[in-house]
């Protein structure tokens, strides 16, 4: 099939209102460092559109200019945060609370914006979220009602800010582990669903399903169900609004997608890869409770069997017993340790091992990637490119795609496709490192 024609990119004029559901660890942390670099005062490290360069043309012309300087993307200075939270702490409480960043370095000097994101009531039920109950939400009796309380809420918050375009982006909680199921097959399935409370539509569908009802791109930072279902699909490709998920790529998962290929060029067998973390945020606490932590483990365990195609390479990945552990563990808060065993096999069979521990940090890994994907998931919508953004498939555990297809988990063939998207959105040439065409004077 020939290349599309390159799009037209509408400019990237006025406000960017960025409303994240979950006012957490995460979303503090992208608020805090937007304000910050605003200010010149941190730099949003982690970010492929504030730092990544992209080399346009051939390896002769020497161009690779920054992204953002080629790239049509919203600049910081455009952004607007909204959120909504079950609890009612504002973002510098609730960043206080986190304890990510440090109090007088990174949240003195942005209190005052901070205190200014205050989280509007929650479409929440702890049925989905057992470890939590917070005050600050909307009546839970019907779905019905939370749904027009998201629309409303979106409406307010656009006209207050007086806001040229949004993205939403799912910064809460991880919910119970849902399966697609009946009331996520079509519209009117979907519809009825709504009005008759069925429990299997979960808080986080209402929110996806209103943002894509008011045109604003949805990206899903949690493992949970929420767009992923054929019904919000073609919802969102019918009605040209960009979506994306599942699952921030930050830890251990990433060092997975870097790892596997490796072991995979190089034919070497794995026959365990054992996983485990401890971490005492929020988040972690969520996740003790089994049905969050099913929706986590899926979500973890599904990148090596995509990778390592055991199906192709039954003598290397076969047998491989792989198996992942989160434990919540209150002293560590947000600075989670990711140990990972790898028993590896080489030529005649003979074993090795490889034991990586990541001491990392969980929201500040996280929040670059949800910087990145506002402005990528604002530049897709301006661009016209409605449904699954699978070129973003780089920040995302589980990344979607269209039925039919296999996920692409190798990081780098991630960082190609998007950055090759990006090439094609402006006119430049794709990137294939055939290399063929090359004619150098010796
Ligand atoms: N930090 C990372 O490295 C990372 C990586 C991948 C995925 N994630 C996911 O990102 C999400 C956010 O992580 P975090 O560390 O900020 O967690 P957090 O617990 O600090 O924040 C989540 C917030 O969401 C709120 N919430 C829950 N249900 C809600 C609802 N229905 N509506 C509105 N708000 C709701 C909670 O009250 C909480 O304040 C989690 O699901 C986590 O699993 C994080």
């Amino acid at each position: 099939m020939p290349i599309p024609d390159q799009p037209i990119i509408s400019p990237a004029t006025g406000k960017l209102g960025v409303l994240t559901v979950g006012l957490g660890a995460v979303s503090t942390t992208l608020i805090a460092g937007v304000e910050l670099a605003r200010q010149g005062l941190g730099e949003p490290i982690g970010s492929l559109a504030q730092m990544g360069t992209m080399r346009v043309g051939k390896r002769t012309e020497g161009r690779s200019p920054l992204i953002r300087d080629v790239v049509p993307l919203a600049t910081l200075d455009d952004i607007v945060f909204g959120a909504w939270d079950p609890y009612p702490d504002d973002a510098y409480t609730s960043a206080t609370r986190a304890g990510v960043l440090e109090q007088t370095k990174h949240l003195e000097p942005v209190a005052e914006a901070l205190r200014a994101v205050r989280p509007m009531a929650a479409a929440f039920d702890p049925h989905y979220v057992k470890r939590l109950d917070g005050p600050n939400v909307k009546d839970k009796t019907s779905k019905r009602a939370m749904l027009e309380g998201i629309r409303e809420d979106i409406g307010r918050f656009r006209d207050e800010n007086l806001c040229d375009r949004m993205v939403m982006m799912w910064c809460g909680s991880t919910e119970i582990f849902l399966e697609p199921g009946a009331a996520h097959t079509d519209i009117e399935s979907f519809e009825k669903a709504i009005d008759a409370n069925d429990p299997t539509i979960a808080p986080s569908m209402l929110y996806a399903y209103a943002a894509l009802q008011e045109g604003i791109p949805f990206a899903n930072g949690a493992p949970n169900l929420t767009v992923d279902t054929p019904v919000l699909r073609k919802f969102a490709s019918d009605n040209k609004v960009p979506i994306s998920g599942k699952d921030f790529k930050t830890g251990q998962t990433l060092l997975k997608t870097v790892l596997a290929p490796m072991f995979k060029a190089r034919m070497l067998g794995v026959a365990g890869w054992y996983s485990t973390n401890i971490l005492g945020n929020r988040d972690g606490e969520v996740l003790d409770d089994p049905e969050s932590f099913k929706t986590k483990e899926e979500s973890k365990l599904g990148v090596l069997e995509h990778i390592l195609q055991p199906e192709l390479y039954p003598q290397l990945y076969g047998d491989m017993y792989h198996k992942v552990r989160i434990n919540y563990y209150p002293p560590r808060g947000d600075n989670k340790e990711g140990w990972d065993n790898i028993d590896i096999v080489g030529w005649l069979g003979y074993p090795m091992q490889m034991k990586v521990d990541f001491l990392c940090r969980d929201s500040i890994l996280a929040a670059p990637l949800a910087l990145d994907l506002v402005l990528f998931s604002d530049l897709a919508n301006r661009c016209g490119m409605g449904g699954i953004q699978e070129w973003l498939s780089f920040y995302y555990k589980s990344p979607q795609v269209l039925p039919g297809l296999y996920p692409e988990h190798d990081l780098f063939i991630q960082l190609t496709k998007l950055k090759n998207t990006l090439r094609w959105m402006i006119g430049e040439e794709q990137i294939t490192h055939l290399g063929l065409d090359y004619e150098i004077e010796g």
